[in-house]
């Protein structure tokens, strides 16, 4: 079969699958078992493909026709310029999730940080890569999850600088008081009564628990405001993803006396993404 070929085929099987952007994807299945470009795929569309690359091929499309993530598919998501491991069991890295890490940086230059929740360990990496005297700690309750942080830290030389633990309560990791610079985490935090009404992606083949945030969406954030008030250094500052607009106001109130509230800071598509406090100095 030649690449114009096999293609088309896989064209159908998405479109068939209802996926939106189905040439496109075919394109990024092609890509992804060739090695190759995109623009490569337009300049060679004779050439041939072996039976078991067809094979292949169509295996993956049909995998991605039944709605499993494209990113659970190709086996690798980019996230910070970083081509990073994902699968199973560890949550796909969101490009808001960059603007969580633009916003960590901001208020961290070097010294101990915390990345609680670290799924793929897309946080700690992006972190960990920007300020290379830094060092951190990686936490998630997912062994599934952690081993993906694992894979993925080895693979740009990080792993001597990150500490990978498993953990499910940021009050019990093993730390002096006051040590940590940074505390970020992107938690779970959708509401429980709005996960069935997610994308079938994310439903049905995202770990509940990286998703599943409470009745209010807000149950890990108060572990995570008492366990900031205890490990992070005077001055040091908590950085958390939040939903939306109303999250970000309860979470307000929540914090309230615990921290001081610096901000909460608006994505690129202007909703309420980032919220920000900090120890206060007295
Ligand atoms: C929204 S995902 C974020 C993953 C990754 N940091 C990212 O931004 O793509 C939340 C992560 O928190 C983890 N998690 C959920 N509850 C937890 C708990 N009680 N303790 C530690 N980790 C938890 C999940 O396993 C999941 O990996």
């Amino acid at each position: 079969m030649t690449v114009a070929e096999i293609r088309r085929s896989l064209t159908t099987l998405l479109r068939d699958g209802a996926i939106d952007n189905a040439a496109f994807e075919a394109d990024l299945l092609l890509c992804h078992e060739l090695g190759w470009k995109r623009d490569r795929l337009f300049l060679n569309s004779e050439y041939s493909l072996s039976s078991h690359q067809a094979e292949r091929l169509i295996a993956l499309a049909r995998r991605r026709a039944n709605r499993e993530p494209l990113a659970y598919v190709l086996g690798e998501w980019e996230f910070w310029g970083m081509p990073l491991a994902v699968g199973p069991g560890c949550l796909v890295p969101r490009p808001e999730t960059e603007f969580l890490v633009e916003v960590a940086l901001s208020c961290f230059e070097e010294g101990l940080f915390l990345d609680w929740g670290t799924g793929s360990g897309c946080i700690a990496a992006a972190i960990a890569t920007e300020r290379p005297s830094a060092r951190g700690i990686a936490a998630d309750v997912s062994s599934r999850a952690l081993a993906f942080a694992r894979q993925n830290l080895l693979r740009y030389g990080l792993i001597d600088r990150i500490a990978l633990c498993c953990e499910s309560d940021p009050l019990h990791l093993q730390l002096d008081d006051a040590s940590l610079e940074l505390i970020v985490s992107n938690p779970p935090y959708i509401p429980t009564g709005k996960l069935k009404g997610l994308m079938p992606e994310v439903s049905l083949y995202e770990p509940k628990e990286a998703l599943d945030g409470g009745e209010d969406g807000l149950v890990a954030y108060r572990p995570l405001l008492r366990a900031s008030s205890r490990f992070l250094r005077r001055g040091g500052f908590l950085v958390v993803e939040v939903g939306d607009k109303e999250q970000a106001d309860a979470l307000m109130e929540i914090g309230a006396g615990v921290l001081e509230f610096v901000d909460c800071m608006s994505d690129y598509g202007g909703i309420p993404r980032v919220c920000l406090w900090r120890k206060a100095d007295l």
